[in-house]
């Protein structure tokens, strides 16, 4: 008992594992461990201690960071050796390795595949872009910067991912000194699965492609499809942190971050994260470290916004981490074919199609008349069910259908059904993607052309004309990229952007960028060229802002960097993924709002601070303040004000989980009184204004509503400055982070993690056996809200075996033959997590064969863990476990 709790106290002050991404487990490598070194003490012990007992993972030999992360080769011994070693004079910290999955954007398109054109074999035309116009750049001034000559030139930016491929031409097509990607490692080796321990090189090639895309948003130089990085000159390191597949432990995500620092990296950037939201959890640590040396370090919020509040993704929930969200490009770019038609016996006129996978070859030749489903271009359900008896035969036309209600397919076979072989789908908005038809053998070519091209063929067939379409299959063809107005979501807040707060109610994200539909490098083996969507894409954009802005400003603090950005920024409204509203989004979902990287470079007052949390009602903070710096010699004078949004329900109607997004909202917001509502500064001189809210009415505080929005300072000048705020109505220490409920018996194979029926048997292997293959009982629990500490306790509810003896133990109310091993969970998110139990106990024994629960208690936030009334229990159903 007094081993068992020690290892909790110790772990809840000082270690942190990360929940992992769709909701699921915090992954622990089993008997891997982080041990931090205090500087001055000598680590001879601590090896002696170790006693060839462990290897060593990784090696800390940093400025920031000095320790090691070792596996311990026992595994039926591990947490107990862990423990004797973490009490050592020597060692500072200790932590449990835990695992982050490589960043999951959405890849919309890729060139290159589906036996596309290789990238050097084909022109685009007309080019597309020139370095000014790229949409992305535009819509946070970057164009603005690059205008006036900023390119970043000679800035260092570290990127932490998968690597980066370099012999890309649009990367430099090298590596090492004089190249563009001239500095860096491969921490982990390509087979580096997250679990086994990491074999550098000096090679940081990417195999995975995530890297590579990041690295051309930052610095691409210019290529055939007419873009470039944000900032082109700037010189990249890439810090490979993920083998071709799988995850990376945070240890080799702590060393990365510090051997970039180290290496002299001026900006360091990652796209990586899995839920968490708490700034204590080492990886966060770590970073924040970096940052308070001064090396500014964007860090991407997150893709889990269909989650709601509350969502905060590590490390960029660490403190003055730059959280970075994602908000949609106004153009989609769509990269089409073009080919020709002509209407009667009128000109060659060209037009773009986007082919489908199987469509490459089989519209070599093909040139045949249109025939259209429907004259009618509003039409909502076009081919949705099978055409009429009087169709005619459609082998020797190109049919047009119209998209939406039923599947590609669905329209697919309906026209096959009457001879149909040739299909282009119109769009019903702007751009084109690629549709899957192949499980449809009759039809071989498809395709899709933009919404005005459908319009402009259906009006001439309307006017009793024919439309005669020449098409050029996909490898003849020439590219062009065409940039589609986005009017649904251009601007607006991607949804899958991660929500903050934080659970200590820190604001995060800081600030919003472009990352929905971003054209940039891939790996030349992949394909070249890509469109991803993600807050990954959206984090190294503002990496290239941050490096023009400090190139302006001749300045990399980190402090200084933040502010200008988040008071910068526009706030934009919200959109719930289909149309906008009339209220800007919370802060919760984009901090100040889309950063404005030419007016963060120039401005000359400078506001402060980032952002202003009033807490939750608890402990409500009744003032903060502003400050506003004056270092112009203009005449301006700034008028102050307040511009609130809506409040957001973290917690759905009567019921205290979760909602998801998007969280219902009540037009009821704070009211702010300030201190003063006009200022003129003196010259170099600093005032700083109070700011008193007044939390909004009517808000029901079960629901934990999270109140934001912007103080505003408008100069003479034209200049709109603000800073973000946000406050919670409702106490986030009272609200319970466990129900009853909340803890089950699942299949360790079980992905969906479903429950088993009560009393389900389990046949596990013997002790010390089990692998990860085998069929083991998982442990489930579910927090409805974060909690750093979860611990489970085993109830054995059948008689002993016969002859054993069984020592209990006790936590508050439950006895309990022990901890299982992978307790407890520290730093969690809400949303399942599984234990995967193999018998073992962390008491190095395993527990006897018989039927169990699972007691899990859950510490609430801002809770005491001495204190009884700070835990919520959940007990699971009964489960029988018997070993093979
Ligand atoms: C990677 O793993 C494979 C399969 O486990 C093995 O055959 C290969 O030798 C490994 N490569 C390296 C470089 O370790
Ligand atoms: C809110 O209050 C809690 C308890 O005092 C504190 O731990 C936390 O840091 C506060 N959060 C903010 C943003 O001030
Ligand atoms: C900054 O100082 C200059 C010089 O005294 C003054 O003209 C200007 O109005 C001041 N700006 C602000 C924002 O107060
Ligand atoms: C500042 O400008 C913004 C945007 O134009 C406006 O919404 C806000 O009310 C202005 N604030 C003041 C104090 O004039
Ligand atoms: C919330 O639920 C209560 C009772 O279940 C109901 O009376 C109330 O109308 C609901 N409120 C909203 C905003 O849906
Ligand atoms: C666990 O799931 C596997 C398939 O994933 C199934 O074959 C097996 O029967 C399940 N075992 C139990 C105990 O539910
Ligand atoms: C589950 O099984 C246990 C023992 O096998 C039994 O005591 C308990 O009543 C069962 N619970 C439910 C909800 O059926």
């Amino acid at each position: 008992m007094v081993r068992s709790a020690l290892f909790v106290s110790l772990l809840a002050t000082i270690t942190g594992a990360i929940a992992r991404g769709s909701g699921h487990a915090s992954k622990i490598v089993p008997g891997a461990y982080i041990f931090e070194f205090e500087n001055d003490h000598d680590t001879a012990e601590f090896y002696k201690q170790l006693n060839g007992e462990g290897s060593t993972r990784m090696k800390f030999d940093y400025k920031l960071f000095k320790g090691v992360s070792v596996q311990l080769k026992d595994l039926s011994n591990h947490e107990d050796k862990a423990q004797k070693m973490a009490q050592l004079p020597a060692v500072k910290n200790m932590w449990p390795v835990t695992l982050i999955q490589a960043p999951n954007p959405k890849v919309e398109w890729v060139a290159g595949t589906n036996s596309l054109p290789s990238i050097q074999s084909r022109d685009v035309y007309p080019p597309p872009t020139d370095d000014g116009n790229f949409p992305p750049h535009k819509m946070v001034q970057i164009d603005k910067l690059r205008a006036k000559g900023y390119t970043g030139k000679g800035v260092k930016v570290a990127v932490i991912d998968t690597g980066i491929d370099y012999t890309h031409p649009a990367l430099g097509g090298c590596y090492g000194a004089g190249c563009l990607v001239s500095f860096g490692t491969d921490l982990v080796g390509d087979n580096y699965s997250g679990f086994n321990t990491p074999v550098p090189d000096n090679d940081p090639k990417d195999c995975a492609g995530h890297g590579t895309h990041v690295a051309g948003i930052i610095a691409a130089q210019k290529n055939q499809y007419g873009f470039t990085g944000g900032a082109p000159d700037v010189t990249l390191g890439a810090y490979r942190v993920f083998g071709c597949e799988g995850q990376a432990g945070n240890d080799v995500l702590i060393a990365a971050y510090n051997k970039a620092f180290e290496d002299g990296a001026q900006i360091i950037t990652a796209s990586i994260g899995g839920p968490s939201g708490w700034a204590e959890e080492p990886w966060a640590v770590a970073v924040t470290r970096i940052v308070n040396a001064g090396v500014p370090c964007t860090v991407s919020a997150g893709n889990d916004g269909d989650h709601g509040l509350f969502y905060a993704s590590t490390a960029a929930n660490g403190k003055k981490v730059l959280a970075v969200a994602s908000v949609d490009n106004q153009n989609i770019p769509t990269v089409f074919s073009l080919s020709s038609y002509k209407i009667d016996s009128g000109a060659d006129t060209k037009f773009g199609y986007v082919p489908s996978s199987k469509g490459a070859e089989g519209w070599k030749g093909v040139t045949k008349p249109v025939y259209a489903l429907t004259l009618d271009t509003t039409i909502a359900d076009d081919g949705c069910s099978p055409l009429p008896d009087n169709t005619p035969d459609l082998s020797d036309h190109i049919v047009l259908v119209r998209r939406g209600s039923c599947t590609f397919v669905q329209k697919a076979q309906n026209v096959a059904a009457k001879g149909g072989k040739y299909l282009l789908y119109y769009n019903t908005i702007a751009g084109a993607l690629s549709v899957e038809v192949s499980s449809v053998p009759q039809i071989i070519g498809a395709g899709m052309v933009e919404d005005s091209t459908g319009a402009t063929w259906i009006a001439a067939i309307k006017a009793g004309k024919t439309v005669t379409l020449s098409m050029v299959a996909l490898n003849e063809a020439t590219k062009q990229v065409q940039f589609a107005d986005n009017k649904a979501t251009g601007g607006a807040l991607s949804t899958y952007t991660s929500w903050g707060p934080t659970w200590e109610m820190d604001v995060k994200p800081q600030i919003s960028s472009p990352g929905g539909n971003i054209l940039s490098t891939y790996p030349v083996a992949l394909g070249g060229y890509a469109t991803l969507s993600g807050t990954s894409m959206a984090c190294p954009l503002t990496a290239a802002a941050v490096a023009l802005v400090a190139q302006a400003r001749s300045s990399f603090d980190p402090v200084l960097l933040e502010n200008l950005l988040a008071t910068t920024a526009n706030p934009q409204l919200f959109n719930d993924g289909t149309q906008f509203y009339d209220f800007l989004a919370p802060v919760a979902q984009q901090g100040g709002g889309l950063i404005q990287a030419y007016d963060a470079a120039f401005a000359t007052t400078l506001l402060s601070p980032s952002s202003l949390s009033f807490n939750d009602t608890d402990h409500f903070i009744s003032k903060r303040q502003i400050t506003l710096k004056n270092t112009s010699k203009n005449r301006v004078t700034y008028k102050i004000g307040h511009v609130p949004t809506d409040t957001f329900y973290t917690l759905a109607n009567s019921s205290g989980y979760a909602a998801p997004f998007p969280n219902d909202a009540v037009a009821s917001h704070a009211s702010v009184r300030l201190s003063q509502q006009q200022v003129t500064v003196p010259a170099g001189r600093s005032i700083t204004v109070d700011v008193f809210p007044t939390p909004p009415r009517g808000v029901d505080a079960k629901r934990l509503g999270l109140w934001s929005g912007y103080i505003t300072v408008n100069g003479t000048d034209g200049s709109h400055l603000s800073v973000p705020y946000q406050g919670l109505t409702g106490s986030l220490q009272k609200q319970q982070v466990l129900f009853p409920e909340d803890s089950w018996i699942s299949n360790s194979t079980d992905t969906n993690l479903n429950p088993v029926a009560n009393g389900t048997v389990f046949t596990i292997p013997g002790p010390g056996n089990a692998g990860p293959s085998d069929v083991l009982p998982a442990l489930v629990v579910s927090p409805a809200l974060g909690t750093r500490l979860v611990r489970a306790d085993l109830v054995l509810l059948s008689a002993p075996p016969h002859g054993s003896k069984i020592t209990t133990k006790k936590f508050f109310d439950t006895t309990s033959i022990g901890q299982p091993s992978g307790s407890p969970l520290l730093w969690q998110s809400r949303g399942p997590t599984p234990i995967s139990w193999s018998g073992e106990l962390t008491d190095n024994k395993f527990a006897p064969p018989g039927t169990y629960k699972v007691v899990f208690h859950a510490l609430r936030i801002f809770g005491n863990e001495k204190k009884k009334e700070d835990w919520y229990v959940s007990e699971s159903p009964a489960f029988t476990i018997k070993y093979a």
